[in-house]
């Protein structure tokens, strides 16, 4: 698929509605992790060099339930944004345009047209006069959402330099042959968001290394006590089916050897238990050091490493080893293509401190970048194509 190109369109004296995605971690009524709204500013910058009349931007913060609810009010990104633009921002609590040149409008999941991509919620959306569309909410473009791809049907849509560069730097991992050299590390809770990537992963990388809860799903599927670890007992077909499928295209799929368990969360029980010796009300919470260690040897000898999701639960001192560890080896690897992704993986390079310019990619996308990679393709980029 070709998607249109920015630099190609007519800007001068436009209003242009772009949607963005905001979506970020709010901590104490401030943004506590911000790369989302540091990388949309290329965009918007770009705009008013063009000289457009007017940017109307659009977001989503969290998951209201289709009304207003001031824990979710984009007000609070506005410091943000204003201090990144070095400009000040018109914050509008409806769709109707003020008169500043940049205007951040109320969170559109404040209306259950949003999700139902409702045609009454477009025009409503519409209300602010755009003559352009511009998308560049790649962590967003997974969603078919009245702003996401609904404004793409009324007006001349394009990608912002987000969307563009994860397309450019996601789009050669799509290919259906092995690649030598591949590594992809996943970690995180669920196996139901991740089965597309594995399965796509399981035909095409020389190594998978799996973390986090997901480990115990697969740990258990295999037969192996997790204790009170959560796992998904709903999901050990799938677990088998996936490692079936790694034996069949020769791909190495890892699980960890030993872990870190604890009876409570604040409370470190055993260090480097090995996986054959946990039993009873023990809880996984880390990988152990044997495993760091053989997936480090991996990671080592890797000519690409993509990685998405926590190996522990990294927010707590404790069950951070295993996260920090794959982490500071990646960033070590100066001859290997390296892509990250994630929400969980950007508040992990925040908390170890290590910067995004230490790796070849960092995806703001979490779901986004799954379904790209497993191959879907985004309605929110779809709408973009040049066939439209
Ligand atoms: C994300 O954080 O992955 C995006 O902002 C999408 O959010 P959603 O999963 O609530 O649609």
């Amino acid at each position: 698929m070709k998607i249109k190109n920015l630099e190609s369109a007519d800007l001068k004296n436009k209003i242009i509605v772009v949607r963005v995605d905001f979506n970020v971690p709010i901590e104490n009524g401030k943004v506590s992790e911000n790369t989302r709204i540091v990388e949309s500013i290329p965009t918007l910058k770009f705009l008013l060099k063009k000289g457009a009349k007017r940017i109307h931007i659009l977001s989503h913060l969290g998951r209201p339930k289709g009304v207003f609810d001031k824990n979710f009010s984009l007000k609070v990104i506005l410091p943000d944004l204003e201090k990144l633009l070095k400009q000040k921002v018109e914050f509008r609590k409806d769709f109707t345009p003020g008169n500043s040149k940049i205007q951040l409008h109320e969170n559109v999941r404040f209306h259950p047209g949003e999700k139902k991509n409702d045609p009454v919620f477009i025009q409503k959306l519409l209300k602010i006069k755009a003559d352009l569309f511009v998308n560049d909410g790649f962590a967003v473009s997974h969603r078919p959402h009245a702003s996401v791809i609904g404004l793409a049907s009324f007006l001349p849509a394009y990608p912002g330099f987000l969307v563009q560069k994860e397309v450019e730097n996601l789009s050669p991992f799509l290919q259906s042959e092995k690649m030598e050299g591949l590594s992809v590390i996943i970690g995180g809770v669920k196996i139901e968001t991740k089965i597309g990537v594995l399965h796509h992963f399981c035909k095409t990388a020389d190594n998978i290394l799996i973390g986090g809860a997901l480990a115990n799903t697969f740990l258990a599927a295999q037969g192996f006590n997790v204790g009170k670890s959560f796992y998904e007992e709903s999901e050990l077909n799938t677990a088998r089916d996936i490692l079936e499928l790694a034996e069949k295209h020769n791909t190495g799929f890892h699980l960890p050897m030993d872990v870190i368990c604890a009876d409570e969360i604040n409370a470190i029980e055993k260090v480097d238990v090995p996986i054959e010796d946990v039993i009873g009300k023990m809880k996984i919470l880390d990988i152990g050091m044997h495993s760091v260690k053989s997936y480090c040897e991996i990671l080592q000898h890797s000519k690409i490493i993509i990685w998405n999701g926590p190996m522990g639960c990294f927010e707590k001192t404790l069950f951070e080893m295993g996260t920090r560890e794959i982490l500071k080896i990646i960033a070590s690897q100066k001859s290997a293509k390296t892509i990250l992704g994630g929400g969980d993986t950007l508040e992990a390079l925040k908390t170890f401190g290590v910067d995004k310019s230490a790796f070849s990619h960092v995806s703001t996308g979490g779901g986004a970048m799954l379904k790209f990679l497993e191959g879907k393709d985004l309605p929110g980029i779809e709408a973009l194509s040049t066939n439209n």
